[in-house]
């Protein structure tokens, strides 16, 4: 038997075939591109995602039985804002989780229905990546589009309406919409009235291994899939991720190294952090999950490889090759990495990317490293949220396409001075999203029970005494940074 785990990206959407031992057998990437008609916005065609899987799909199959695909889940981006017509047409392009226009409406929920109040409804504050505040923006940007909505869904969502004709969502990925009251698992009345939202626009509320219908025939013809295949629920990007990884069950964590960069702490039981710097979010084990989240992670690498130093064939570790041992942790460079303003733990979309103590002999390797530590540094912060709700985080799994960095894993062990272990399959929410499938078509009881006989460890980074104090210090200083800069940042926004 076969499944099919979907992850919906930033960058590109993600497919894997994988058997009923977890072997992942084939999988096939289908890229599309990220549109920011403006600083700091960030949106993207939901028609580019469908027809990434009208192509990805058949390519995966090929060479393989159909007849043998029992299930499919989809981990997705979360938060972005999907937007239907009555005919279920896309009325705009999605505004994405790391778009930053909403700051007014982000300021007005936080500040004048004020974070207790936001807290009390839905364990959580608002942030400019959140559904809600773009809902507000929509409303006072584009009336004439407002009033045309008849449903609202998140990215994955719409691959899944796509799918089956099913308007569904489910608990983990709908958290981070600043609707669902998410202690209680269903959607906040108030938080709805007060953002203009009408009950009728929302979706189906479900936990991500339930199924919420089988292929339309249409749909299974051109996937070339039977009718038969079951759409489970599926979970937003970190919790599918979270799953994947084995991140599941109470006091577990997960590192994302993607475009965003999260730490997610499993728990199953709901909790709040009192500052609000953490996402108090539903997990798609059926219980919780405490999370920060950065912007700008591997983006930042990316960004600095390939926009700034044209990187021959994007050969990364050749860039990287003359940091050493020696060089870790001993770097004059700071790199404040808020390519695109920062969520977690400073909430402040005016936040912006900063190089720091550069002199005449500063080599192009010094700043490749600063970016790097620069992202670290900032995964720290949330770290440090974390430790300082008594939470003990003795070790992590890493995943994401940052992971891939054996250099990067090692900066990251050292800076946090705990083991991060590496996954087997490091495809996080893809890998997530086939075991919710497998859930789904019951080849396991539950999320724990297919994370326990599926996922395994290949390797672990552990920190060392010595690098784990140089970077020590060099946090101290780094830190000091953001709080200088923060008026300035203000300042250039006007
Ligand atoms: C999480 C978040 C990001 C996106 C990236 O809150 O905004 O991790 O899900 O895909």
């Amino acid at each position: 038997m076969l499944y099919i785990g979907v992850d919906l990206g930033t960058s590109a959407c993600k497919f894997l075939l994988v058997d009923d031992q977890g072997r992942v057998c084939h999988q096939v990437t289908r890229d599309y591109p990220l549109c920011m008609p403006r600083p700091g916005w960030s949106e993207q065609d939901p028609a580019l995602w469908w027809k990434a899987c009208l192509d990805g799909i058949p390519a995966l199959l090929a060479g393989f039985d159909p007849a043998q695909v029992q299930g499919i889940g989809v981990g997705g981006q979360m938060h972005g804002l999907v937007a239907l017509d009555g005919d279920g047409a896309v009325l705009r392009p999605a505004i994405l989780w790391n778009d930053g226009r909403t700051a007014a409406e982000t300021d007005y929920l936080n500040t004048v229905v004020g974070r207790k109040t936001l807290s009390q409804y839905t364990g959580n504050i608002a942030f400019a990546g959140f559904t809600a505040p773009k809902l507000l923006w929509m409303q006072k940007h584009e009336p004439e589009l407002y009033a045309r909505i008849a449903k609202i869904l998140l990215p994955k969502d719409y691959l899944v309406y796509k799918m089956t004709g099913a308007f569904s969502t489910d608990y983990s990925d709908a958290s981070g919409m600043l609707l669902l009251d998410v202690e209680h698992k269903c959607w906040s009345k108030e938080m709805c009235e007060l953002c203009g939202v009408q009950p009728e626009w929302l979706a189906g509320l479900y936990e991500s291994w339930q199924p919420v219908g089988t292929l339309r025939p249409d749909v299974a013809a051109a996937l070339g899939l039977p009718e038969t295949v079951k759409v489970c629920a599926g979970a937003g990007d970190n919790a599918a991720a979270a799953v994947g990884t084995g991140t599941v069950g109470p006091g577990r964590c997960n590192i994302s190294l993607g475009t965003s960069g999260t730490l997610f702490i499993s728990s199953d039981t709901f909790g709040v952090d009192a500052t609000n710097g953490l996402h108090a979010f539903a997990h798609a084990d059926g219980g919780w999950h405490l999370m920060g989240c950065m912007l700008s992670a591997a983006s930042c690498n990316k960004w600095w490889m390939d926009d700034i130093l044209n990187v021959t064939d994007r050969d990364y570790p050749a860039e990287q090759a003359p940091i050493t041992r020696e060089t870790l942790g001993r770097n004059p460079v700071f790199f404040l990495p808020y390519l695109m303003g920062e969520r977690s733990p400073i909430n402040d979309t005016d936040a912006r990317g900063v190089f720091l103590g550069m002199s005449m002999d500063t080599t192009r390797a010094d700043m490749t490293q600063a970016v790097l530590e620069g992202v670290a540094f900032a995964l720290r912060d949330s770290f440090e949220v974390a430790r300082s709700l008594g939470i003990a985080i003795p070790r992590s799994n890493l995943c994401g396409g940052g992971a891939k960095s054996p250099l990067w894993g090692t900066i990251l062990a050292n800076v946090l001075g705990i083991p991060l272990d590496i996954l087997v399959t490091e495809q996080g929410p893809g890998y997530g999203g086939a075991l919710l499938a497998m859930v789904c078509c019951g080849q396991f009881a539950d999320v724990q029970q297919a994370a326990d006989a599926l996922v395994r460890v290949s390797r672990t980074i552990e920190p060392d005494a010595e690098l784990t104090a140089r970077y020590e210090e060099r946090y101290q200083k780094y830190k000091q940074i953001y709080p200088a800069c923060r008026p300035l940042f203000k300042q250039l926004a006007q």
